[in-house]
């Protein structure tokens, strides 16, 4: 079974991942991380730990149609199984969904339905909820949608600040993602 990283930033969580798989923790390839900024830090994470990895832009493409035809193409030729995203900031369309069907894992960092978007700590933090969460679901065609596979709650305390609660929430993710792929692949 092989699958592929799909991040636009940082890559904490494909670290997380990279990691976990190394240790023998998640079953299957990573076989790919690909990403829809070039200048993405996971870019370099992926070649520090020897992972086939790619970028190209929606703009590159001509359009979003295209960048998702690109993008499918890309994946059958690597003959990826499952798409894992991972801080990846864009909506997956129609026919990328019908390609992998339950075969797209998306982590958000919030209790889902509550804060979707591309600013869930933010969001959550604002409104002044005393628990928030990560969340990681399968991926449908809605915004942070679709059937929810885990999730863990995360306090928020009266000393945290925007950047205390990041922290926690990464923290959280970084342990349940790669333990939520274990037990999802397994079963494979
Ligand atoms: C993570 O917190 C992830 O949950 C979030 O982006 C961050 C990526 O961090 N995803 C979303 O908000 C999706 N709507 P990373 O690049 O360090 O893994």
């Amino acid at each position: 079974m092989r699958y592929a990283v799909l991040a636009s930033g940082n890559g904490s969580n494909f670290e997380a991942i990279i990691t976990a798989s190394k240790r023998g923790q998640i079953p299957g390839t990573l076989a790919l991380v690909f990403s829809d900024q070039p200048e993405a830090f996971v870019l370099q994470r992926a070649q520090a730990h020897q992972v086939p990895a790619t970028s190209f832009t929606v703009k590159e493409k001509g359009g979003k149609q295209a960048y998702e035809a690109a993008l499918l193409a890309l994946l059958k030729a690597e003959k990826i199984d499952y798409l894992v995203l991972a801080g990846y900031m864009r909506i997956i369309g129609p026919e990328l969904i019908a390609a992998f069907p339950s075969r797209i894992i998306n982590i958000h960092p919030s209790l889902l339905p509550a804060f979707p978007g591309l600013h869930g700590i933010a969001d959550a933090f604002k409104y002044g909820v005393k628990v928030t969460g990560v969340t990681v679901h399968f991926v449908d065609q809605g915004v942070d949608t679709g059937p929810i596979i885990a999730q863990q709650a995360v306090t928020i305390g009266k000393l945290d600040t925007l950047d205390t609660l990041e922290e926690k929430i990464h923290q959280v993710e970084h342990r349940l993602y790669p333990a939520v792929l274990q037990q999802l692949f397994a079963e494979k």
